[in-house]
C-alpha cells in the first residue's frame, strides 16, 4: 500500500525540534506528570506493576470511564488507541474498500484524505465558509454527500477554525447520512477547549450511523500519553479491534492508567478548566495583535482550540509565507494548504505567554516585510 506525505505532520515533525519558536502546535502547552499525580495517578505504586501488554483494545476500566462520558454507551462501543488518528485510521481501514466516496469538510486536519486515498477511495470535499461563521456550504454539502459515501469525516470543533457547528447543521448532516447510508465520523478531540461558549454538543446519540473519535491530545492538553478512543455501533468497534491487533496491538500500559485517572470526570473538567484559562489570557493578546496589522490580516475568533486562523492580505503563497517565516525567524507555523485553504496561515496561540508574544513578534516582522 502507497500513501502520500501527510504534509502538515511531515513538515512539523522535521522542524519543530528545531526552530527557536514552534508555533504550528494545536493544543494547549501540556501537563506534566507531575500534574496527573496531583489529579490522583500513583506513580509510586506504578513503579512495581510488572510492564507487560495492556489490553488491546484497552482496559475495562478506562473503556468503562470513557463510556460513562457518552450517554447509551457500553465498553462494547469503545475502543482504546494510540491517539485520536489512530482511531481515526481504524475506522478508515475497517470500513473503506477501493472506489468508495469520502466525503470532508476543508479546512481540516488532513489525515483522513492520505488514508481514504492509500485504500483506494475518492475524497469529496465541501467547504466551510468564512462568510457564514464556518458553516458548510450546503450546495457542495449535497454535492459531496450521496449514496456512494461511505464515510464522512469532519472535525467538530473545528481545526482549524476554530468553529463549532450549529445544532441546525449537526441535524441536517446527520439526516443527511441517514439519507444515504454514510458514516458520520466525527472527530471531538477539541471538544472541551471552548474558550467563552458552552460546552460543544457531541455527535454522539444523534443517529444510528454516528461515529466519535477524540482523545487526550487536546481538550485535555495531554498529547504525550498518546491516548485516543472511538466510540461507535459495537460491531464497529469490534471490526477497528480487528484491525488493532494488526497494527500497535494496544495501547502502552502505563498511559491506560494515566488515561484512566484523566478521564475522571472531576480531573476532565480540571483539564478542560485548566485549557479554557489558558486561552482566555491568551485570545486578547492574539486579537491586539492581528488589530495591529490593519486590515492585512482577518480572522473570525476560535471558539475553542488553541489555534488561530487568518487570512492574509498578499498575492503569496502559504507554504512560501510559512518558510519564510521559518528560515528568517526560526518560527514554525502552518501554511493554510496544509489545512486545505489557501491564503491563511494557522497560528498557536496554546502556550505561555513570554513565549507566544516572542513568536507572534517574529511572524509579524515578516508581515511587515510583506506590506
Ligand atoms: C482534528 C484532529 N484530530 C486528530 C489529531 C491527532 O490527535 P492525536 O494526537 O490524539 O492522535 C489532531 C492533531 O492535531 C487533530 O487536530
Amino acid at each position: 500500500m502507497s500513501i502520500e506525505i501527510f504534509q502538515m505532520e511531515r513538515m512539523q515533525s522535521t522542524w519543530e525540534n528545531i526552530v527557536d519558536y514552534d508555533m504550528s502546535e494545536s493544543g494547549v502547552r501540556p501537563l506534566t506528570l507531575r500534574e496527573l499525580s496531583e489529579m490522583g495517578f500513583d506513580l509510586e505504586s506504578f513503579l512495581d506493576v510488572p510492564l507487560g501488554y495492556s489490553q488491546s483494545n484497552g482496559t475495562m476500566e478506562l473503556r468503562e470511564a470513557v463510556a460513562a462520558h457518552y450517554p447509551g454507551a457500553t465498553i462494547d462501543h469503545v475502543e482504546i488507541t494510540n491517539g485520536t488518528s489512530e482511531a481515526n485510521y481504524l475506522i478508515a481501514l475497517s470500513q473503506l474498500q477501493p472506489g468508495d466516496d469520502v466525503a470532508m469538510e476543508l479546512p481540516n486536519y488532513m489525515q483522513m484524505p492520505g488514508v481514504a486515498r492509500s485504500l483506494g477511495a475518492s475524497v469529496k470535499p465541501f467547504r466551510l465558509r468564512q462568510s457564514s461563521g464556518w458553516e458548510p456550504d450546503w450546495d457542495e454539502f449535497e454535492a459531496a454527500v450521496t449514496p456512494k459515501t461511505k464515510l464522512l469525516y469532519l472535525s467538530n470543533p473545528n481545526n482549524p477554525t476554530g468553529a463549532v457547528l450549529s445544532d441546525d447543521a449537526m441535524r441536517r448532516i446527520v439526516d443527511r447520512c441517514e439519507k444515504t447510508g454514510t458514516w458520520l465520523l466525527s472527530d471531538e478531540v477539541y471538544l472541551g477547549a471552548e474558550i467563552d461558549r458552552p460546552r460543544t454538543r457531541t455527535f454522539w446519540g444523534m443517529g444510528e450511523r454516528v461515529i466519535v473519535t477524540s482523545g487526550l491530545s487536546k481538550a485535555y492538553g495531554i498529547p504525550g500519553v498518546r491516548i485516543g478512543w472511538l466510540v461507535g455501533p459495537p460491531s464497529l468497534a469490534a471490526a477497528c479491534w480487528t484491525q488493532h491487533d494488526y497494527i500497535t496491538i494496544g495501547p502502552n500500559k502505563m498511559s491506560d492508567r494515566i488515561a484512566r485517572v484523566a478521564v475522571q470526570p472531576a480531573n476532565r473538567e480540571q483539564c478542560y478548566a485548566r485549557t479554557r484559562e489558558i486561552l482566555r489570557h491568551n485570545l486578547p493578546i492574539a486579537r491586539e495583535w492581528v488589530d495591529s496589522f490593519g486590515g492585512f490580516l482577518s480572522w473570525r475568533e476560535p471558539q475553542a482550540g488553541a489555534i488561530a486562523l487568518l487570512a492574509y492580505n498578499a498575492d503569496v503563497p502559504s507554504v512560501e509565507l510559512a518558510e519564510r517565516v521559518r528560515e528568517r525567524q526560526s518560527t514554525l507555523i502552518v501554511p493554510g494548504a496544509h489545512v486545505g485553504l489557501e491564503g491563511y496561515l494557522r497560528i498557536w496561540i496554546g502556550g505561555r505567554e513570554e513565549f507566544m508574544r516572542e513568536g507572534l513578534r517574529r511572524i509579524g516582522a515578516e508581515f511587515a516585510a510583506l506590506r
